[in-house]
């Protein structure tokens, strides 16, 4: 199936583009370097309410789907991959509430999510489950009307900032993965604490830190879906965040190629501007060609995912697309923004200019939500499943 941005879709990417660069731009290098969340961003944000793009209007959002979300995040990023992550993470966050919640947690957390009255958070990974997410060693017992959880998650974005956690813990270890269930966990739930902030490459003002869960009480009102389901809830939410984070890639590498661009245009060498010069005309016409390669990758993945029922695309499906656009974009962006470095030659190494800053958010992009091997494995699987 072809698709197309409609005209509603196309006009939301004109209002972020030209919010991101009068807004989002002249934050960017200080988001970086005092590596604190913007809060300022947030509201900003909120205020043009971006952050219930993907969230249904019967729920508070704008109902305007993961396209939309796809849209906002790459606009952003262009300007700030951090406070890209505002978006992004948010989806992330609520995502296994608008899968597999009951109509009742929907009602009661999602409008506030989706206007961004309350941050959230998605807490699945774990010091010895990261790949292996099926690993998890965080435990949630039942005890009357409510599960205790205990144990340890790591590497969590907005950990610290987000009042709504998205938790998955085991409540039958010995079934393994099938034994995994999700839980909606409040901030101000007893036995529940943020550790210990990361100190990171990129990404930086995007708090990334440990929870710690201490017998922390949870009303089984808040188990999302039934117990054993936590798994298939997480595999589920990633097949439709990952496009975000391709998104994400494509936004970072185009502000990186139109940076490095405008700057050959000025820079002068040997008389003349170096954009003259076949030699990096050649590296920016193939940084130009991945980039919009990688932009219409994950355009066609997510609304794919968007349209699944209605195009018939299996279950398989969504997950390759989600998995090939965010594997083929996060490596462009590396690419690309290393490629922008080596334009601008010494000066794309100072921390003067914004180059730098965008090849170590590129980085993240490869590895988080999946690392890019995880990907392949998904992609590899879904092709030699039957019939798919
Ligand atoms: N949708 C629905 N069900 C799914 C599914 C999907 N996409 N993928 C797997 N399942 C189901 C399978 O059908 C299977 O169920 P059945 O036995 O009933 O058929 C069950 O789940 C187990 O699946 P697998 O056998 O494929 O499990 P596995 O352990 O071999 O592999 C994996 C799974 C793909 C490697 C998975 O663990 C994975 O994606 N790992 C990467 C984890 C990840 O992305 N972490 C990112 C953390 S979030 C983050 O980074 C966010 C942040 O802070 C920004």
């Amino acid at each position: 199936m072809l698709y197309q941005l409609t005209e509603e879709l196309e006009m939301l990417r004109q209002v972020v583009s030209r919010m991101a660069a009068e807004k989002v731009a002249p934050r960017a290098a200080a988001i970086d370097e005092e590596d604190t969340y913007p809060w300022d961003l947030k509201e900003l944000f909120t205020g043009q309410g971006l952050l219930g793009a993907g969230v249904p209007e019967a729920y508070g959002g704008s109902g305007q789907g993961l396209p939309a979300v796809c849209l906002i995040v790459e606009e952003i990023a262009r300007a700030s991959a951090s406070a890209s992550l505002i978006v992004a993470a948010q989806e992330l966050g609520l995502m296994p509430i608008l899968l597999a919640g009951s109509e009742g947690q929907k009602q009661k957390y999602l409008p506030e999510l989706a206007s961004g009255e309350r941050i959230c958070a998605f807490a699945l990974t774990e010091p010895n489950a990261g790949s292996d997410a099926g690993g998890i060693k965080t435990r949630a017992r039942r005890e009357g009307g409510r599960y205790l959880i205990s144990g340890q998650k790591c590497f969590i974005t907005n950990g610290g900032v987000a009042d709504v956690y998205t938790v998955f813990a085991s409540t039958d270890p010995e079934k393994g993965l099938k034994g995994l269930s999700a839980f909606i966990v409040e901030k101000n739930f007893p036995g529940f604490a943020v550790g210990k902030k990361e100190k990171k490459m990129g990404v930086r003002g995007s708090p990334t830190a440990e929870l710690i869960f201490e017998d922390c009480p949870v009303p089984a009102e808040n188990l999302l879906g039934k117990e054993g389901d936590g798994f298939k809830i997480a595999m589920m939410t990633l097949d439709r965040t990952r496009p975000v984070i391709g998104a994400q890639a494509v936004g970072i590498a185009q502000g990186a190629l139109d940076y490095a661009v405008n700057y050959t245009r000025e820079r002068v060498q040997f008389g003349r501007p170096i954009a003259s010069f076949q030699g990096l005309q050649f590296m920016m016409a193939d940084m130009a060609t991945k980039v919009e390669a990688a932009r219409q990758l994950v355009y066609k993945a997510a609304f794919t995912i968007e349209n699944a029922a209605e195009l018939g695309v299996s279950p398989a499906g969504v997950s390759r697309y989600s998995s090939m656009c965010k594997l083929f974009a996060s490596d462009v962006a590396m690419q690309v923004t290393v490629d922008a470095v080596q334009l601008l030659g010494g000066y794309g190494y100072m921390k003067e200019y914004p180059l730098e800053r965008m090849m170590r958010d590129a980085k993240i992009t490869q590895i988080y939500e999946g690392t890019n091997q995880i990907q392949r494995l998904v992609i590899a699987r879904s092709l030699l499943e039957k019939g798919k």
